[in-house]
């Protein structure tokens, strides 16, 4: 068993999943376990979807990044990764056997940082079973669009947060450990 502050410390994000199944229980064990968050005045704004349909993960993913290609002009911060987005065999759910979706309740001034630290919890909680766990930013665009929220039955006040993949590592993480360094940060002291 690990500390909690090895947990921190060895947690990394997972790109590369075995072909196991997750079972809806353990993903709502999950989900219920990482609620237990501050959240601005207690509101508790976080809605979830949880996808596991590997066909449907798969026409997001293929969405998302016709989305981003013709997007590419208003977002900058996509450019560096147009190699990956153009790759007709780059899914950007990495064939993980499910993906979490937090919504927020914008209505809730503070949902985005509450529904962030649900979905850290997410993957603390990944790391402490031997689970990969990646936030996606690239499936953003597409999670956010009011039609796809709508047939995923979000209601509409729900602002998109955070999409978080979760599966069984390809290889066990012990012996694939690959930290990406912390750079240095400043700290102002008075
Ligand atoms: C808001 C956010 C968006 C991210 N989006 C993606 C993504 O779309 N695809 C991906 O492979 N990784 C994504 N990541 C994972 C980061 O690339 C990863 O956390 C970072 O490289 C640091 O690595 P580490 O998590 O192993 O420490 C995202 C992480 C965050 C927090």
């Amino acid at each position: 068993m690990q500390t909690f502050e090895s947990l921190i410390t060895n947690r990394s994000t997972c790109r590369n999943f075995s072909d196991n199944e997750l079972q809806p229980k353990e993903i709502t064990e999950l989900i219920t376990t990482a609620t237990w968050v501050p959240s601005g005045s207690n509101n508790q704004p976080w809605h979830f979807v949880v996808i596991t349909d590997r066909d449907k993960l798969r026409a997001y993913s293929d969405a998302a990044k016709t989305a981003w290609l013709g997007t590419l002009e208003e977002n900058p911060h996509m450019h560096q990764y147009e190699e990956y987005i153009r790759n007709p065999e780059y899914n950007i759910f990495y064939n993980a056997p499910a993906l979490v979706i937090v919504y927020g309740n914008r209505e809730s001034h503070w949902h985005v940082y509450d529904c962030s630290m649900v979905a850290y919890n997410l993957h603390l909680l990944a790391e402490e079973r031997d689970l990969g766990c990646c936030w996606i930013g690239f499936a953003h665009n597409i999670l956010s669009e009011p039609a796809v929220k709508r047939g995923l039955g979000v209601p509409e006040q729900y602002d998109l947060v955070a999409p978080v993949i979760l599966g069984h590592p390809a290889q066990k993480k012990s012996s694939v450990r690959n930290l990406n360094p912390r750079k240095d940060f400043a700290i102002n002291w008075f």
